[in-house]
């Protein structure tokens, strides 16, 4: 594997290999820290991050290799240079990969096909956030053993959510079955043709769910007038105390990070026992020890 730019086309034992290298990254492999000793790894965001960065960050110091952290802001993008510009520019320093965040969809595949290092895409748009699938599958493999025959259900803003969307790829890829919830208003067309089904009806379907995932409302692409509002999306959508009484008593709870705390998930759930939030940031580490260690063979 050259690039990780998507989960979409990737095989199950494409998935399964990662997953198995981020186990064995989890328990301390004993032959990683000197995987990329001398090399650099270029973290280029071009949109804020908490979670992928820093574990981006962590997974290459793991492996032996400089980061170089190239943010948006203090750069010469505000004076115009353009994405492949400043991609290739980055490049010409000599990195071994390049971690491309970007808020256009598209952009780590643009920059993929014009650079001669790996590239991989930490979310682009609303498309794709590969290595964020990943290690939610392996979150759950890891609780499971394995993902065949369980449900998975996908609460929210589905028609923005990048990691809806490969976690849709990746957790189909390895026999789950995944429900896409949400109002209609954040459920786009064509879902079904990806393997999903596709409902509003929450209360339904919560009652079948081996695991719930959470997704942000992200209000920062939507207008004032958009429906639902937070609060309406909270009462209709929000995975709060009373609907989690209702979910499998060993259902596990997901969500991405950030959390919109009162909207999409209750607090009281966000750190409650069906929660495997902060185990979902641990794994990140691990899982990206794996992908740094593939793409940059
Ligand atoms: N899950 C995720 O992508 O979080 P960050 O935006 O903090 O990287």
């Amino acid at each position: 594997m050259r690039h990780l730019l998507g989960i979409e086309g990737l095989r199950r034992s494409d998935i399964e290999a990662l997953l198995d290298r981020a186990e064995a990254h989890l328990h301390g492999s004993p032959d990683a820290s000197h995987v990329l000793r001398g090399k650099v790894v270029a973290n280029l965001f071009f949109e804020d991050s908490t979670r992928t960065r820093t574990s981006f960050e962590m997974a290459a110091h793991a492996l032996g290799a400089e980061v170089l952290n190239w943010t948006m802001a203090g750069s010469s993008v505000s004076k115009g240079e353009t994405l492949l510009d400043t991609a290739r520019n980055i490049e010409a320093t000599g990195p071994v990969a390049l971690i491309i965040r970007h808020r256009s969809s598209g952009a780590p595949h643009l920059v993929a096909r014009h650079v001669r290092c790996a590239v991989v895409n930490a979310g682009d748009g609303t498309h794709e956030h590969p290595s964020q699938g990943l290690l939610d599958a392996f979150t759950l493999r890891r609780r499971w053993g394995k993902l065949d025959g369980r449900t998975v259900l996908i609460i929210g803003d589905v028609l923005h959510s990048r990691v809806a969307r490969s976690n849709l790829h990746c957790l189909t890829a390895l026999g789950a079955k995944v429900v896409l919830c949400g109002p209609p208003t954040l459920l786009p067309p064509g879902l079904e043709a990806l393997g999903a089904r596709v409902t509003s009806r929450l209360d339904d379907v919560l009652p079948e769910a081996d695991a719930v995932m959470c997704l942000r409302v992200q209000s920062e692409r939507q207008s004032e007038s958009f429906f639902p509002s937070a609060r309406e999306f909270s009462r209709l959508f929000g995975l709060n105390a009373a609907r989690a009484e209702r979910l499998k008593p060993e259902a596990l709870v997901l969500h991405p990070g950030p959390m919109n705390r009162g909207v999409e998930i209750a607090p009281a759930v966000a750190d409650g026992p069906h929660s495997v939030i902060l185990d979902q940031v641990a794994h990140g580490v691990a899982v990206r020890r794996a992908v740094l260690e593939v793409v940059c063979r």
